[in-house]
């Protein structure tokens, strides 16, 4: 047997309700320190829902109630002494639509180090640069740092979006759709510059692209009706799910 690897974050017995509305029924997760977890399911099983409860973004809309516990590398992300902002860093989202801010690109990637204090030229300027390579953007846009964001493609807003996400160093990045706005090219190199990042971060990505997560995740989870029906390495929820409902949504039966 090898060794159990080491999770960032665990999750239990999650609920959430919109509402009197219970739309997640108590989801365990566990994510791995590295690597790329997919979140597959119909729409409306409950995938956002649980990805935004892992950075707290409902915390900004009201009659949301969340309950369960997440364990972030020995921290409780709902503890009340949470700094939100903070937690935000270390657990950044990217969501469907791309969401550059209407400044330059060097602006929209500066923005959370500058939100954090971060005055100096050099470290500002080094910090954007590894962040526009992290996110395979820097070749394209490197002359034009100081062009609005707003001026660039979809895919490569989208990109800049990762690069903005990524500069403030997270431990773990949360992508709802990212690609599903995209036109397939750009989707591609989405696809390209996240199996770069797998090595470095844990990632968890909502997808309904069944293609899409059996060519990038290590592992994925099946949601249906806000239930979490099953998880294990891709290739073994593609090849050979333990259950009758995932192997039906997986051969393409619903959803
Ligand atoms: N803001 C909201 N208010 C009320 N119900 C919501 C809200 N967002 C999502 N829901 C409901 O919660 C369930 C799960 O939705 P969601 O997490 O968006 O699913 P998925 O991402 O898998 O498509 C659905 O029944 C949806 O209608
Ligand atoms: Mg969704």
């Amino acid at each position: 047997m090898t060794e159990e690897k080491q999770s960032i974050l665990k999750t239990r017995n999650v609920k959430l309700w919109y509402g009197n509305k219970e739309a997640l029924h108590g989801i365990d997760l566990d994510f791995p320190k590295k690597g790329i977890t997919a979140l597959i399911g119909p729409s409306g099983s409950g995938k956002s829902t649980y990805l935004r409860a892992l950075n707290r973004m409902h915390d900004l809309e009201d009659n949301i109630t969340v309950t369960g516990s997440f364990d972030f590398m020995g921290e409780d992300i709902y503890a009340p002494t949470t700094d939100t902002v903070e937690l935000r860093k270390k657990i950044g989202m990217v969501f469907q639509q791309p969401n550059p801010f209407p400044f330059s690109i060097y602006d929209n990637v500066a923005f959370g180090l500058r939100l954090a204090g971060v005055k100096d030229k050099d470290v500002l300027d080094k910090a954007v640069e590894e962040s526009l390579k992290a996110a395979s953007i820097w070749e394209e846009v490197k002359d034009n740092l100081n062009k609005s964001a707003l001026g660039l493609s979809g895919g490569q807003q989208q990109r800049v979006s990762i690069a903005r996400v990524l500069a403030t160093k997270p431990d773990l990045l949360l992508l709802d759709e990212p690609t599903s706005a995209l036109d397939p090219v750009s989707a591609h190199n989405i696809e390209e510059t996240l199996l770069e990042l797998r090595d470095q971060y844990a990632m968890i990505i909502v997808t309904h692209s069944l293609s899409q997560a059996s060519r990038i995740s290590d592992q994925t989870a099946f949601f249906l009706n806000g239930e979490m029906v099953e998880k294990g390495d891709t290739r073994k929820i593609f090849i050979d799910p333990e259950k009758k409902e995932t192997a039906d949504y997986i051969s393409g039966r619903f959803g």
